[in-house]
């Protein structure tokens, strides 16, 4: 089988990857030359992957069965929908479906009009004069979101992004003057983690749950970015997040295809819902139409053994062999090589001498991102995230080890977070959320289904998955 994977960093080649050790024929859609993906490619073409027409000329020049379409961009601009007309199948909704993450604003309302469960407090207000009311309508702290695509970058919230109420009325207006809609909702107080799932016309099927850390800077400071790294349980679950607690989130998933099928739109594609896990339960923040990144790499990496054009195919023709859908019971810890000051003025150019082969020796992956080829062993860094590392272990924090073991083998100026998949980090989000359910200061937390990393077991739940 011969696939079409639209885009150019580490998710694309975690995709492109995974296809390969399937034994599908892979060919890349991509404005920029990724030395992972140009490796495994049998054909790869430089071009605007937002551009219908040309995506549409290559799939038919290179007689693609099957396409997958990586990033939000193309799907935002109805390249799925042009590939379709041309009767190739593919992964990825529509562009009106694909308004689930093109939109925060069709997606509030779609799912307040179908009465989906776990969404915020939330108000879109279309006027400078509604900004203020909506404002004082809020009982405690906000986040103001432009409606549209951001990469992440564009969410301010109160108490990280501004000070006070009034700051956050001059954003939403500012969003507002610049010609957007914006959206205004309760600041969520709780842990983050994403839930992505392969949707077709015969269900929904999860992958297994991952953490990602949005902020720049260690101990969770600084900008709010695409994703730094991420972390994946041996069980699929997280230390914070009980069995019951994924399930929530599912079902969120499970009613939002059902809301987009009830309205006339077909989703063949990967939903990802962000959600923060509260004391309450799980709450949506956003949907996106993709695989996350990073978190579609810790994915990926863990179903590597599996027939996965098999898989992708049946999302993109309409039925999922369930069978197909498996991934190894294994932790994985992705931790991103990016440009110094990156989140706020990344320094594009600078070079990173790399032993891959070392890295790879030590059985952690290299997946590349945003590089570009600058010699033997060497790559350029661009203003995006470079080269994700990928650690697989039995326990988080031993893939962690793994990752941080590995960069002695990478010279060059560079950030990466250190804090990602850490027994300290772990521990800290462990105990945040057993604090927020604890029925009142002082009183014994509820019992979560699993203990805290290194803990001794309790007699509630099973910790080993957490211990060395
Ligand atoms: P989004 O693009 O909507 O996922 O927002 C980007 C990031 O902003 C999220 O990953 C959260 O860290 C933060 N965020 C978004 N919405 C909320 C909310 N309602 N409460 C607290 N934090 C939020
Ligand atoms: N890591 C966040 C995203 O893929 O949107």
């Amino acid at each position: 089988m011969r696939f079409l994977v639209v885009g150019g960093g580490a998710r694309e080649h975690a995709i492109a990857r995974a296809l390969h050790q399937s034994e599908a024929e892979v060919v890349v859609a991509s404005a920029n030359a990724n030395p992972g993906l140009d490796r495994i490619a049998r054909a790869s073409a430089r071009l605007d992957p937002t551009d219908p027409a040309r995506v549409v000329a290559l799939a038919r020049a290179e007689r693609v069965d099957v396409a997958v379409i990586g990033p939000e961009a193309p799907l935002a601009a109805g390249v799925a929908d042009a590939l379709r007309a041309a009767e190739v199948p593919t992964v990825g909704p529509d562009r009106a479906a694909a308004a689930i993450e093109s939109s925060k604003l069709f997606c509030r309302e779609l799912l307040s009009r179908r009465g989906v469960p776990g969404q915020p407090k939330w108000a879109a207000p279309a006027s400078l004069e509604e900004v203020d009311r909506a404002v004082s309508d809020f009982p405690g702290p906000l986040v103001v979101k432009p409606s549209g695509l951001t990469a992440g970058k564009g969410v301010w919230v109160q108490g990280s992004d501004f000070a006070d109420r009034k700051d956050g009325a001059i954003y939403a207006k500012s969003l507002l003057m610049q010609g957007g809609r914006v959206l205004l909702e309760e600041k969520l107080e709780g842990e983050e983690f994403s839930l992505m799932a392969f949707v077709t016309d015969s269900g929904v099927y999860p992958m297994p749950a991952v953490q990602d850390f949005k902020r720049a800077l260690e101990g969770d400071r600084g900008a709010n970015t695409g994703g730094m790294g991420s972390y994946s349980q041996r069980d699929h679950l997280l230390p914070f997040l009980p069995a019951g607690d994924r399930d929530r989130a599912l079902e969120v998933l499970a009613r939002t295809v059902d809301a987009l099928r009830a309205e006339g739109w077909r989703y063949r594609g990967i939903l990802y819902g962000g959600f923060m896990l509260t004391a309450s339960g799980p709450v949506l923040l956003e949907f996106n139409a993709r695989f996350g990144d990073p978190e579609g790499v810790n994915a990926l990496t863990l179903y590597e053994e599996g027939d996965f054009a098999s898989l992708l195919e049946g999302v993109a023709t309409g039925h999922v062999d369930p069978n197909l859908v498996q991934f190894r019971q294994r932790a994985t810890v992705v931790k991103y090589l990016v440009p110094p000051g990156y989140g706020d003025h990344p320094r594009s150019g600078g070079v990173l001498h790399l032993d891959a082969g070392a890295i790879e020796a030590e059985g952690v992956h290299v997946v590349y991102g945003s590089v570009d080829i600058a010699g033997p062993g060497a790559v350029r860094l661009s203003a995006s995230r470079g080269i994700a590392l990928v650690g697989e272990a039995s326990a988080i924090h031993e893939a962690g080890a793994r990752v941080e073991s590995s960069l002695k083998h990478v010279r060059g100026d560079y950030y990466v977070r250190h804090d990602i998949g850490t027994q300290e980090d772990l521990v800290r989000r462990w105990e945040h959320v057993r604090r927020l359910r604890a029925p009142t200061a002082g009183a014994s937390p509820l019992p979560l289904s699993v203990a805290p990393p290194g803990a001794p077991p309790a007699s509630h739940g099973p910790p080993e998955q957490l211990l060395s």
